[in-house]
């Protein structure tokens, strides 16, 4: 087994990040800016958007929190998006989600203008991700791009299944493995509650990546001999062991699995850094304006 680790690619593509954002700033005497709404109290978004935050910090980036009681309106929300979209010291703009239950989480993406749509959720950057155009592409899914590119972990002709179809991980990431790129060019299953026969499914494929958010539901039986496993979950359980108060497990039981895996990620240390490192490269790119100019 080999370690696709999250800690050392992250830590060396936010290295590049960095220089490219000091010459953006020496080159227009601004930073790249990067503002993060949050809504409500939540406590796994509060950790993923301080970490966020912390991260723009640290390779340079402006970065700017905005937070919600969990009662606003949805007409209030769409209101200061649309003062962002205005607003030209601010290049990308993020809602984390979950939303409360009385906002449409579809109509929140849409208000956001697609130049500035880091997060890569609205339908223009969807559309033109599928069509192989410049675009924005979903952090979680870059970044396990990325990762895969750093190892030279050949997809092309593989069978890869992508367990989970949610618009955040699992649909993005079937179209991209799927599109006639590098990496790519994967003949690709997309897997869910409702499929037949999953194990039978995943037990199939060369690459499976895990977007369930269930503790260690991939075991080791249902995975090939020698399968790349990429493993996106995070899933919080209360802990006394550890000083934050909870520990976090992934969608696969690396513990078995590993000992079949030709490779495999870690939870934590593996898919988590490098969704931060998806968001930083959009908001860079957002920025200079090379994919959609300013
Ligand atoms: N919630 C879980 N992952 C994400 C993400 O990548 N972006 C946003 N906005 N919310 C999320």
């Amino acid at each position: 087994m080999n370690l696709l680790d999250g800690k050392l690619v992250s830590a060396k593509i936010k290295e590049d990040i960095k220089r490219d954002a000091a010459a953006f700033t020496a080159q227009t005497g601004r930073k790249p800016h990067l503002v993060a709404i949050l809504v409500g109290n939540d406590g796994g978004s509060e950790t993923y958007v301080a970490s966020k935050m912390r991260n723009c910090e640290l390779v340079g980036f402006e970065s700017t929190n905005i937070r919600y009681d969990v009662d606003i309106t949805q007409e209030q929300l769409i209101k200061k998006i649309e003062e962002i979209n205005h607003d030209p010291t601010i290049d990308g703009l993020i809602v984390q989600l979950p939303l409360p239950k009385h906002i449409d989480p579809d109509s929140i993406t849409e208000a956001i203008d697609y130049r500035k749509d880091v997060d890569g959720f609205h339908p223009v950057n969807l559309g033109r991700m599928q069509r192989n155009l410049p675009c924005f592409i979903p952090a979680t899914p870059y970044g396990i791009l990325l990762m895969l590119d750093h190892y030279r972990i050949e997809t092309a002709g593989k069978k890869a299944v992508v367990v989970g179809r949610s618009n955040i991980v699992g649909s993005p990431m079937s179209i991209l493995l799927a599109r006639n790129s590098n990496p790519g060019n994967c003949t690709v299953t997309i897997t869910h509650s409702r499929t037949e026969h999953i194990k039978e499914e995943i037990l199939a494929a060369d690459i499976v990546v895990a977007a369930i958010g269930r503790k260690n539901f991939i075991t080791a039986e249902m995975v090939k001999e020698g399968a790349v496993v990429i493993d996106v979950g995070i899933n919080r359980e209360n802990s006394t062991e550890t000083k934050s108060g909870f520990k976090l497990y992934g969608d696969v039981d690396f513990e078995e699995v590993s000992k079949k895996a030709s490779w495999i990620t870690p939870v934590p240390g593996g898919v988590g850094l490098m969704t931060i490192v998806g968001l930083l490269k959009n908001t860079l790119e957002a920025a200079r304006g090379t994919i959609y100019s300013k």
